[in-house]
């Protein structure tokens, strides 16, 4: 079975998106984002300690939006990869989130 996180257009202002899922009873916050002609997803939890990494509703790019950037302590994430480049968790990775694209959609068959 297929769920739909979000239309396309929809990451035009931020270039990204968080959607909060229900998966088994829990809250788990992922985010969707498009990069250089790229869909991709990751689990909206910081390696450092566990936080999600936006301040702002949708907002997970740096100024740039060359890089994710964690809002707590400045850590900076390769987009495609999720590794850490820069911050207190260097060397470790975001989690991804499995995503394609449907139509004008991007939906997930993690549910
Ligand atoms: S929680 Fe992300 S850098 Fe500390």
């Amino acid at each position: 079975m297929t769920r739909v996180l979000c239309r396309l257009d929809e990451l035009d202002a931020t270039g990204a998106r968080e959607i909060v899922l229900n998966k088994d009873g829990a809250r788990v916050s992922v985010f969707v984002l498009k990069y250089r002609g790229h869909i991709l997803g990751y689990v909206n939890s910081c390696p450092h300690v566990r936080l999600p990494l936006n301040w702002t509703a949708d907002v997970f790019l740096d100024v740039s939006r060359t890089y994710l950037f964690c809002a707590n302590h400045g850590a900076h994430f390769d987009v495609m990869s999720g590794l850490c480049i820069r911050g207190p968790c260097k060397g470790q990775s975001l989690t991804p989130y499995p995503v394609r694209v449907e139509d004008d959609s991007i939906v997930t068959d993690d549910i």
